[in-house]
């Protein structure tokens, strides 16, 4: 079978060695990959946002089945495009993958629905907006943009002068272009968070095992806003009664909120929550995979993906069954000196044969390289993601840590305490 997977970072590198695993996935490729993907896949150089060139790839290369990763593409349309020209794909179509695309649009159908998420009031109006901000006299608050920003389109404001600022910065500098045309500011939460991807055709939804992402650049998740610099699963937080309340009023009621509005959603979606004091709540939805939770998640999947992959686009999840192995797995990113502002790419890396530690029981999922003559080198601001599976986390955060010590190139960073606080709650 001839599969294109849609996308060019450690997500995408982790969908593509699982769908390996099925002989059947006979010829993958990737568009346009990276210089680790490249190792597993066919690397084309069309951009994961080129509907149009993806489509024509994808006729012209006979491809029978697609998986579009990131969220742009699903957002700008490429599971409707492929579609039209009887291309199945894994992902939502563009109706569906606004739950993620506008923010406004996600937190209004939780209220319409009563899903429980953070109380807020949106704006397409920058007086209005500072107006509603002088007279909120509860700090911190969250002034989000509406739309796709890399992650990074949400601000924690400790006091009135930076909410102001904030929003002066996202309606009228546009700091992060038309995503800020509208904006949502919404009450602080607190509590752990935890990371729950699923798999859902619009009648069934099925949860993956669930993980804890690490956002913030430094140790003690001190430093900006990032990506993702690790992650580890199962999340200790995730008890089995949290995971039903989740089911009974979250999951269920998303997806039946969905169709209710004429939006199936059909893939991963996934819900970040905060588990607060009133329960848990919804922080935000993506509707893909999520980027590095992917790379502990599905190497827990005991199942084969591409199987349950087909099942999500045919509508037949609930005859498919879908498990997970009960060990832990810890994944430690490896960044750029300077990610998330700014970072010199094309570092060569040591450590590495055919892009993985050789005779090391850890995956090295590539996140941001290039091959340069031959060469690996640096091409991103998070350049790996380092995966150990142990049968508990404290071995696997160590076997991670160790591996990700085997690698090195100039001005190479990692936070040294991902799993820490995962360890404290076990
Ligand atoms: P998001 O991109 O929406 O996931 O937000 C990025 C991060 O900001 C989240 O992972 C949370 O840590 C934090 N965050 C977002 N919304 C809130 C909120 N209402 N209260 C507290 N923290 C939040
Ligand atoms: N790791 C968070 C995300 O993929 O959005």
């Amino acid at each position: 079978m001839k599969i294109l997977v849609v996308g060019s970072g450690g997500r995408e590198h982790a969908i593509i060695r699982k769908l390996k695993e099925n002989p059947a996935a006979s010829e993958i490729y990737a568009a346009p990959g990276n210089g680790g993907i490249a190792s597993d896949a066919v690397c084309v150089p069309i951009a994961a946002t080129d509907v149009a060139g993806v489509v024509d790839f994808a006729v012209r290369e006979g491809i029978e089945y697609v998986v579009v990763a990131p969220d742009d593409p699903l957002v700008l349309g490429m599971v409707d495009a492929l579609r039209e020209k009887g291309i199945p794909s894994f992902g939502p179509d563009r109706a569906a993958a606004i739950i993620e695309g506008s923010k406004v649009f996600s937190k209004d159908l939780m209220k319409k629905y009563g899903i429980p998420t953070a109380g807020y009031e949106t704006f397409s109006d920058a007086a209005a907006a500072s107006e509603y901000i002088r007279s909120n006299k509860k700090y911190p608050v969250v002034v989000k943009a509406d739309g796709l920003a890399l992650g990074k389109g949400v601000l924690i404001c400790e006091d009135e002068a930076a909410a102001l600022d904030a929003v002066h910065s996202i309606m009228e500098d546009k700091k992060f272009g038309e995503s800020g045309s509208h904006i949502v500011i919404e009450e602080f939460l607190t509590g752990p968070e935890v990371s729950v991807l699923s798999f859902t055709d619009g009648k069934t939804v099925v949860p993956m095992v669930s993980s804890m992402d690490h956002k913030r650049a430094l140790d003690h998740d001190e430093g900006l806003n990032t990506g993702g610099m690790g992650t580890i699963a199962p999340n200790p937080y995730y008890t089995e009664a949290v995971a039903a309340e989740c089911m009974e009023k979250i999951f269920l009621p998303t997806i039946n909120a969905m169709n209710a509005e004429g939006r199936t959603f059909k893939g991963c979606l996934y819900f970040g929550l905060m588990l607060t004091p009133d329960g848990p709540k919804v922080i935000e939805y993506n509707c893909r995979f999520g980027d590095p939770e992917t790379q502990v998640v599905l190497p827990l999947l005991e199942s084969d993906l591409l199987t349950v992959m087909q099942a999500v686009t045919n509508g037949t999840l609930s005859e498919t069954p879908v498990r997970f192995s009960a060990d832990s797995a810890a994944c430690v990113v490896i960044a750029s000196g300077g990610y998330p502002l700014s970072y010199e790419k094309g570092k060569p890396v040591s450590g590495l044969e055919n892009g993985q530690i050789p005779g090391c029981d850890a995956t090295v999922y590539h996140a941001g390289t290039a091959l340069r003559d031959g060469t690996l080198v640096t091409n991103g601001g998070r350049v790996f993601g380092v995966t150990a599976v142990r049968g508990d986390l404290a071995s696997a955060l160590k076997a991670a840590y160790d591996a990700a010590g085997r690698i090195d190139f100039e001005n190479k960073h990692m936070r040294t305490d991902i799993g820490q606080r995962a360890l404290q709650a076990l």
